[in-house]
C-alpha cells in the first residue's frame, strides 16, 4: 500500500513534468497504480487507517505525484460528514484518464481555508482562483469516453489535479506579494 513517503514532495522536480497521454488498453501496472491511488485516498479519510499509517488526508491524487508521468488522476470524495464513524463512511470515486476541461462557469471560487495538496507539506496562505463548475472529458478504465461534471469542492479538485498533469502546483497560482488579490471578485467556499 502507498504511504506518505511514496508521494513526491514539491521540491521534487518530477512534479514539474508534463504527463503523457495514457494508452489503452491499460496495462496491469496502470491498473495496480490506479487501485493503489484509490486505496491511499480512501484510507487517508478513515480515522483508524490514517492514524495507524500516518496518512495525511487527501481527496485527490495524480499519477505524477508518485513519479509516474501519466495523465490520470483519482478523486475520492467523502459523501458523509468527517465525524461519521469509519464503518458508515460513504465515498464517490472518480478515475479520469486523459482528462480535459471542456467547459467551465464564468463564476470563480476559492477555498477559504486555503487549498491543500499531498505534495505540499507546509502551510500556504492565499487564494487560488478556480472555476465554480467544470465539465471534464476523459476516459474510464475501459477506455470509454466519459463526461463528468463537478461543482464547488469537486470542481476545484478536478482543476487542481489537471494542473498536476501539466506540472502546475496550486501554490503557483498564488501571488506571493499579494496572496489575497482579487478576493472580492470570487466566492469563498
Ligand atoms: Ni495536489
Amino acid at each position: 500500500m502507498l504511504l506518505m513517503k511514496d508521494i513526491l514532495d514539491e521540491k521534487d522536480k518530477r512534479l514539474r513534468d508534463i504527463s503523457k497521454e495514457v494508452k489503452f488498453p491499460l496495462t496491469k501496472k496502470d491498473k495496480d497504480m490506479i487501485q493503489n491511488m484509490i486505496d491511499y485516498l480512501r484510507n487517508s479519510q478513515l480515522h483508524e487507517m490514517s492514524e495507524k499509517y500516518s496518512l495525511r488526508p487527501g481527496m485527490g491524487l495524480s499519477a505524477i505525484q508518485l513519479g509516474i508521468p501519466k495523465r490520470v488522476f483519482v478523486v475520492v470524495y467523502e459523501l458523509t460528514d468527517e465525524d461519521v464513524e469509519d464503518e458508515k463512511k460513504e465515498f464517490d470515486t472518480y478515475i479520469i484518464i486523459n482528462p480535459k476541461i471542456i467547459s467551465n462557469s464564468v463564476e470563480k471560487i476559492y477555498v477559504q481555508d486555503g487549498e491543500g495538496c499531498l505534495s505540499v507539506n507546509r502551510p500556504v496562505e492565499g487564494i487560488v482562483p478556480r472555476y465554480a463548475r467544470v465539465t471534464v472529458e476523459g476516459y474510464d478504465l475501459d477506455g470509454n469516453l466519459i463526461h463528468v461534471r463537478g461543482r464547488e469542492e469537486l470542481a476545484i479538485c478536478f482543476q487542481h489535479e489537471i494542473d498536476h498533469l501539466n506540472g502546475i502546483l496550486f501554490v503557483d497560482h498564488i501571488d506571493s506579494k499579494n496572496p489575497y488579490k482579487d478576493k472580492d471578485k470570487m466566492r469563498a467556499i
